[in-house]
């Protein structure tokens, strides 16, 4: 297969060129060459290339950031997959798009989890951007899968697991606090990267949840992570209030992949698992890094 990726330098982009190259015809593109809001270049891309898939894996994720810069999340995450969309269906590509756990308003208590058959109400503007991403692509073109993913931490590019590790390192004996009480599930971009492949290869359509398996808080993630480092910390839990952000975040989006699992193309673990495969693979070369951005 020719497959296209967009977004290509961020944590998931990476892993999905990594991932998918072993197997198939994998071109990569990030800004400045393919800037995904700018019709005229994905349409010229798309004639280039030809694929016969185009992933999506370009998004603003700052969260909090978004709340101000509505305009340009907007145009990212909600915008930019119809044009994407459009230029599918224009080629005959199918489009894999990602989306979020956030669009859900995490009122449900945990550990209820959130299948495809739920209503997303989303919180922030953030959630509320990729939402109109989904739909974007939903209309825009006809051959789409649509992932709804959470937590992602990977080998590349900034991520909750790589700032813990850098707060440790910079003082073992201060207190890093945490919060303990939004439930979700932390979900590695490899893995993620190895489902992708499987529903490609798979010729599955439509809107499919994809997480690790089981649910955390952001503590237990933490804790998880600097234990299997065996780096020396301080964390405390902490309560949703004592760590305001500008962006209202649900307390639970544990996601049920329950598409994935009906139609037998799940691969996602225990998030445990996979959070120590991956300390165990890039340990030594994150605290290596995490160092050097100390000594800057
Ligand atoms: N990270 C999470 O925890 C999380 C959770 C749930 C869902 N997701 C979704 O999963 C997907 C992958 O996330 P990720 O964490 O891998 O993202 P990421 O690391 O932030 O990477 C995003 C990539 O998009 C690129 N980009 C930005 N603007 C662009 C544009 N106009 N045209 C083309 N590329 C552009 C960025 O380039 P620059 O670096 O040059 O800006 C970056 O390489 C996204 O759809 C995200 O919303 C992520």
């Amino acid at each position: 297969m020719k497959i296209l990726i967009a977004g290509a330098r961020g944590q998931l982009g990476r892993d999905c060129t990594q991932v998918l190259g072993a197997a198939h015809a994998v071109t990569s593109f990030d800004l400045p060459d393919m800037d995904i809001t700018v019709p005229e270049q994905v349409r010229r891309t798309l004639e280039q290339i030809r694929p016969d898939v185009v992933i999506n894996c370009a998004a603003y994720n700052r969260v909090d950031d978004a709340e101000e810069h509505r305009e340009i999340a907007w145009r990212l995450n909600a915008e930019a997959p119809g044009v994407l969309a459009a230029a599918c269906r224009k080629s005959g590509a199918r489009l894999v798009q990602l989306s979020t756990d956030y669009v859900f308003d995490g009122q449900r208590p945990p550990p209820g989890a959130y299948t495809e058959e739920d209503e997303p109400h989303p919180l922030s503007w953030y959630a509320q951007s990729k939402l109109g991403g989904e739909s974007a692509v939903q209309q825009g073109c006809d051959d789409w899968i649509i992932l709804r993913t959470a937590w992602l931490y990977g080998r590349h590019g900034v991520n909750f697991p790589k700032t813990m590790l850098h707060l440790a390192l910079r003082d073992p004996n201060r207190p890093i606090r945490v919060v303990n009480e939004h439930y979700g599930t932390p979900t590695w971009s490899w893995r993620l990267a190895e489902q992708i492949k499987v529903v490609i290869e798979a010729g599955a359509q439509g809107l499919f949840h994809a997480t690790a398996e089981g649910y955390a808080t952001w503590f237990d993630l933490a804790a998880c992570f600097l234990a299997a480092l065996r780096v020396p910390h301080r964390l405390e839990p902490c309560r949703d209030v004592d760590y305001p952000t500008r962006a209202v975040r649900p307390a639970n989006t544990i996601l049920e992949n329950a598409r994935l699992k009906k139609a037998g193309l799940n691969i996602l673990r225990d998030w445990r698992a996979d959070l120590e495969e991956y300390a165990a693979r890039y340990g030594t070369a994150l605290i290596a890094e995490a160092r050097a951005g100390l000594q800057k």
